[in-house]
């Protein structure tokens, strides 16, 4: 097969949702119509349990068991699909932003009747600034949920999206009759009693036929003929060119548990969702079809066995052919490195691959080398863009609890910050490090990590910040920004590549800071320009 014809059948995607909502249950019948897995209940063991927030270890456990399920490759009607994982729990929120960097598109899910839920806004947020094309699923149809019509103005509304019912319910809950699929004109009856059926579907390119009713009853004949009059009326029509440029968004209605409305959703997604996308790295853009391998690291993840201490950079492949022991460019120090054993992903299992393609994710051993955001090329100094830093919402001083391990401590803090487990800050004044994360747990996991995998001891203590804001010069010699740097002297610091940090304590100081020093400005994330 050709680079060009690989890059055609590839379709990388990311399921995104608040937790509960269906993920896990979503991905697992994805991967048994794939014929990936054969019984459902294979993926739920890479779920971290729900309250489990004190207990890090089962958390690290469960965070082990996911390097096999962070990226669920299979093949469907020939098409290579590649679902990335991303971890349902907010502490983990920003291993989730990095792995939408490596997806080509998203599948939102949402529960019909819990409607959108807070961690649904902020994904679907990030999703929407970097117009990453988005299919929703709304979800537990065979439940007692809201009205369709209310959950469409409520994802319109509160996520912002301008959506398109690609399918619509007939009833719901006690009444769930099934779905009139709006994409190819056919009506799939639910039976709640077998969950693995899948009902092929009877076709009605006009729900006019008075057949409509024979088969749904008249009742629910005549309302969904009202229904679809609304949807045609109200909604703009499919547009595949405004799908992909993420200005339209289409609507799928199901039951991921019953199986129902998930292979509709599956064969239209491998119809319509992109192929792997052009990138753009500070020095151009990357096309996909490039001949040249070019790839970057958008996770890391570390061996949880203290016998076996090396990590797994997950490495996206942006154009090109990534081969197993051709010398690659490792950007950003300048080495020539050679893979021997790259791994490829598949539903659950992950083996050593000769030959991968854009859109796939290659597992690389690694020994120390590799940062969040690497790049690597066949040559060319390239440094791809968009794995920025949020602003953490916790901060602590870490110490050094043990004097005699100070060295495997500052090593220790500084591979954990590159595999992106929370970010370090050094305040200018003082030297002290700072320790910022999205999650109280990320304390604990980094405290016990010291410990047992570089015999380094660390204490915390408490420090008031509100936000972390990356500070932006308009003129860096101008007085304004001299006096900005004499006056916010003790609250200044520098985020690990060098960037002045503004640790603000308040909302209010921001808002005085930004009125005092209108030249200067402050962000919440660390890519800015
Ligand atoms: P998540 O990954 O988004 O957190 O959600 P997950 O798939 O684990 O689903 C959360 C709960 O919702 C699970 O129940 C799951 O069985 C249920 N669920 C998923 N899809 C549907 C659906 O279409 N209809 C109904 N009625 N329920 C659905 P649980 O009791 O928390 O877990 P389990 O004991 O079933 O594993």
């Amino acid at each position: 097969m050709s680079l060009l014809e690989e890059i055609q059948r590839r379709r990388t995607f990311g399921i995104i949702s608040h937790p509960d909502a269906g993920k896990t249950t979503l991905t697992e019948k994805l991967l048994l119509f794939g014929g990936a897995i054969q019984e459902a209940g294979a993926v739920k063991n890479n779920k971290i349990k729900k309250g489990a927030t004190s207990d890090f270890m089962e958390i690290e456990r469960q965070r082990g068991i996911s390097v096999a399920t962070s990226v669920l490759a299979f093949i469907y009607k020939d098409k290579k699909i590649n679902i990335l994982d991303t971890p349902g729990h907010k502490d983990f929120a920003e291993d989730t932003f990095r792995t939408l960097t490596a997806v080509d598109s998203v599948i939102v899910v949402i529960d019909v009747a819990k409607g959108v839920e807070p961690q649904t806004e902020k994904l679907v947020e990030v999703c929407r600034m970097r117009n990453i094309p988005m299919l929703v699923f709304i979800n537990k149809l065979d439940r007692e949920g809201k009205d369709a019509f209310d959950l469409l103005d409520e994802v319109e509304q509160k996520l912002g999206l301008r959506v398109t019912p690609m399918s619509f319910p007939i009833g719901m809950g006690y009444d769930f009759k099934g779905i009139y699929n709006i994409w190819e004109k056919k009506i799939n009856l639910f039976s709640g009693d077998n969950k693995t059926t899948i009902s092929e579907g009877i076709e009605f390119d006009d729900v006019s036929n008075p057949e409509l009713d024979n088969v749904i009853g008249d009742e629910a004949a005549e309302t969904l003929r009202e229904e679809l009059e609304l949807v045609y009326e109200v909604y703009p029509k499919f547009d595949a060119q405004e799908y992909l440029n993420g200005t339209l968004q289409p609507v799928f209605f199901g039951s991921a548990l019953n199986n129902f409305g998930v292979k509709e959703l599956l064969d239209a997604f491998i119809e319509i969702a992109p192929t792997p996308q052009p990138k753009k790295a500070e020095e151009r853009l990357v096309d996909s079809k490039e001949e040249k391998m070019t790839g970057f690291v958008f996770k890391i993840h570390a061996n949880m066995d203290p016998k076996h201490r090396d990590r797994l950079a997950f490495v996206k492949i942006v154009s090109g052919t990534f081969k197993r022991n051709a010398p690659y460019l490792h950007v950003r120090n300048g080495k020539k490195v050679k893979f021997s054993s790259p791994n490829a992903f598949f539903a659950e299992k992950k083996e050593i691959v000769d030959e991968s393609y854009p859109g796939d994710i290659v597992g690389l051993h690694d020994t120390g080398n590799f940062k969040i955001g690497d790049t690597l090329t066949e040559g060319e100094k390239l440094n791809f863009k968009g794995i920025p830093s949020f602003s953490p919402e916790h901060f602590r001083y870490v110490n050094n609890a043990d004097p005699m391990k100070a060295k495997q401590l500052y090593k220790g803090l500084d591979q954990l910050m590159d595999e992106g487990v929370a970010q370090l800050f050094t305040l200018d004044m003082n030297g002290r490090r700072v320790i910022g994360t999205v999650g109280a747990l990320q304390y604990e996991v980094i405290q016990y990590r010291l410990e047992h995998e570089y015999g380094a001891k660390c204490s915390y203590e408490n420090l008031h910040v509100h936000k972390a804001c990356w500070v932006e010069a308009e003129d860096e010699k101008s007085e304004e920004f001299k006096e900005f740097k004499r006056v916010k002297q003790r609250y200044l610091a520098k985020d690990k590549q060098g960037q002045l940090v503004f640790l603000a304590d308040s909302a209010f100081t921001i808002q005085m800071t930004q009125s005092k020093f209108p030249s200067i400005k402050l962000h919440f994330v660390s890519e800015f320009k």
